[in-house]
C-alpha cells in the first residue's frame, strides 16, 4: 500500500457510525475472560467464540474492523471459511495485534515497555499475506505515586513510532495505542496531565520517525478518574476534558481517534463517546471506538460456552455495536432507545 492507500483504509476504519471490535486478547487474557464464565480455554473454544462474534448478523453496519490475535488470524469457521474471509464477507477489515506484550522495564519499579520489534517487518509481510489491512500495538503507562517516569513514556513512544513506520512500510495501517491505565486512586487532573505528556511524546516520536499521520489511527484512553478515586468525574466532564486534551496534542492530519474502553462498563464507554460527539464538536478527526471488553462483556456472559446460546449472545453483541455506532454519531439516547 502506498500512502494514499493507507490513508484510504484509515478513513474507512472511521467511516460515519463505524468503529472497531478489539478481539485480539492474547491466549493468557482470553483464558482469564473464559474463567469468568467457567469455560475451558481450548483452541477450539477460542475459535468458536471468535466465530460467534464475527458471524453476528449485520455486524458490518456498525463495525469497520476487527483486531485479531496471531492464533485467530490462522483459524477458520465451522463452514471452512478462514475467519479473515468471514470478516471480509461482512465488509469488516481484519486487523492484527503485532506487539508481544508489555514487559518489565529495566531500571524501574513497576513500569513496562512493550516488546515485539524484533523481526516485525517479516511478521508484517506474513500478516499482509493472511489478509490483514491494519495492525495494533499497545503501550501501557501506569499512574502511581512516583510514576510514570519520563523514561518509561519515552521508550514506549519510541517503540510505538518504530512499529508504526514499519507497518506503513509493509502495507498495514498502524493503530497507535498508548494506554494510560485507569487503575488507581488518581483524580481526573492527574489522568489529564499524564495523558497529555504521553500523547505529546508519542506524536514527537511519530514525527521524528517519519510516520504518515494520514495513514494511522490513534487509540488512546479517555481522560477519566482512577477506578479507586474518591470522587469520580461525571459523563460530560470526562467528555469535555478528553476532547480538550486531544485537541492540544493530536494533529488534525490524523483521520481518527478510536478509544479503548480500559475497564469502563459497556454503558459508561458508550455514554462517554456519545457525549464527546454530541456536545464537544466539531473536531478535526473522527471520534469512534475500538472497544474490547465494552463490546464483548455481555456477549461473553450470554454465551457461557454453550452452542445453544450463540443466537442470544450474538443479539447482545449486535445491540451493543449498534449503540456504539450511535455514540460515534452523537445520537445515542440511552439503553432503552
Ligand atoms: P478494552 O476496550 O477492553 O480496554 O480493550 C481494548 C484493547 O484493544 C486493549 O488493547
Amino acid at each position: 500500500m502506498n500512502e494514499a492507500q493507507l490513508a484510504s483504509v484509515a478513513q474507512s476504519l472511521v467511516a460515519d457510525g463505524r468503529g472497531i471490535l478489539a478481539a485480539d486478547e492474547s491466549t493468557g487474557t482470553i483464558t482469564r475472560r473464559f474463567e469468568t464464565i467457567e469455560v475451558e480455554s481450548t483452541e477450539d473454544n477460542r475459535r468458536a467464540y471468535r466465530e460467534l462474534l464475527f458471524t453476528t448478523a449485520e455486524l458490518g453496519n456498525y463495525i469497520s474492523g476487527a483486531i485479531l490475535y496471531d492464533e485467530t488470524i490462522r483459524q477458520s469457521a465451522a463452514d471452512g471459511r478462514p475467519l479473515t474471509k468471514v470478516l471480509k464477507d461482512q465488509n469488516i477489515h481484519p486487523g492484527i495485534k503485532v506487539d508481544t506484550g508489555a514487559k518489565p522495564l529495566a531500571g524501574t519499579e513497576g513500569e513496562t515497555v512493550t516488546e515485539g520489534l524484533d523481526g516485525l517487518a517479516d511478521r508484517v509481510a506474513e500478516y499482509v499475506s493472511l489478509g490483514a489491512t491494519f495492525a495494533k500495538w499497545r503501550a501501557v503507562i501506569t499512574i502511581g505515586r512516583h510514576i510514570p517516569s519520563a523514561y518509561c513514556i519515552h521508550v514506549n513512544a519510541h517503540a510505538l513510532a518504530r512499529y508504526a513506520r514499519l507497518c506503513q512500510e509493509g502495507g498495514l495501517v498502524p493503530i497507535v495505542e498508548p494506554e494510560v491505565l485507569m487503575d488507581g486512586a488518581h483524580d481526573l487532573d492527574r489522568c489529564d496531565r499524564v495523558t497529555h505528556d504521553t500523547l505529546e511524546a508519542v506524536f514527537d516520536e511519530l514525527h521524528r520517525q517519519r510516520v504518515a499521520l494520514e495513514g494511522m489511527l490513534l487509540k488512546p484512553n479517555m481522560v477519566i478518574s482512577g477506578t479507586k478515586a474518591e470522587v469520580r468525574a461525571g459523563v460530560d466532564e470526562v467528555a469535555e476534558r478528553t476532547v480538550r486534551c486531544l485537541r492540544r496534542t493530536v494533529p488534525a492530519a490524523v483521520p481518527g481517534i478510536v478509544f479503548l474502553s480500559g475497564g469502563q462498563s459497556e454503558v459508561e464507554a458508550t455514554a462517554h463517546l456519545n457525549a464527546m460527539n454530541a456536545n464537544h464538536g466539531p473536531n478535526p478527526w473522527k471520534l469512534s471506538f475500538s472497544y474490547g471488553r465494552a463490546l464483548q462483556d455481555g456477549a461473553l456472559k450470554g454465551w457461557r460456552g454453550e452452542a445453544g446460546n450463540t443466537g442470544a449472545a450474538q443479539g447482545v453483541l449486535q445491540r451493543r455495536a449498534l449503540l456504539n455506532s450511535a455514540a460515534a454519531l452523537g445520537t445515542y439516547s440511552g439503553e432503552a432507545a
